[in-house]
């Protein structure tokens, strides 16, 4: 069977490809109904036509609040009957309504090895405290930023010399395998609970 997802994006998407890809070549038995950015300009958007994915934007500046932003997005998650959210690149806390539609049903991928460095600039965090071993985490969202429940990690060394964008570059890597498998691994879980 296969289930239907979404994946809500804010900018460039590569996470959003890694997902798009593993369901096309058969590791993910998902298919994402559709994409949802906060922003207009976001290039997930596009990398989301290319593929054929149905997208929708819900710019937060045309509703007279988050809460309300957030519910657009939930009218348009069930009325495509999306049983899981995976945050790509998604850059704007997931408010109460949100959360109550799906609980434990949101998914992020942050690139540091949680519970270090959440928010901003994780990479940068990183650097500035000299740590030897970066990496990603995937995890349930919660009302906490960057602190629900952790589901996959990955570590890459930290080098000498490194700079944001080398060591960025290092962890994207691991993302983009971590993701789409940690995805799977729920919707299977779920299927045979
Ligand atoms: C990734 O590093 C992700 O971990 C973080 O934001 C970045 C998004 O990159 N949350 P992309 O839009 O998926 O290329």
């Amino acid at each position: 069977m296969s289930h239907k997802i979404a994946v809500l994006v804010s900018g460039r998407g590569s996470n959003l490809q890694s997902i798009i890809d593993a369901t096309r070549d058969g590791r993910l038995d998902a298919t994402i109904a559709i994409v949802i950015s906060n922003r207009e300009d976001a290039a997930a958007l596009n990398r989301a036509k290319d593929a054929g994915i149905e997208t929708a934007c819900v710019p937060p500046s045309r509703l007279p609040d988050r809460d309300s932003c957030d519910r657009a997005m939930v009218d348009l998650l069930r009325s495509r009957d999306v049983g899981l959210v995976c945050l790509a690149g998604y850059m704007q806390p997931v408010r109460r309504p949100m959360l109550e539609a799906f609980p434990d049903r949101i998914l992020n991928i942050h690139p540091s090895l949680l519970p270090a460095f959440p928010g901003l600039h994780a990479q940068q965090q990183a650097l500035e405290h000299g740590v030897k071993v970066a990496g990603a985490t995937v995890h349930v969202v919660t009302a906490k930023i960057d602190a629900g429940p952790i589901l996959a990690q990955a570590c890459v060394p930290v080098l000498p010399g490194d700079t944001v964008d080398t060591l960025s570059a290092r962890i994207l890597v691991e993302e983009h395998r971590i993701y789409p498998e940690t995805i799977a691994r729920v919707l299977l879980k779920r299927t045979s609970a």
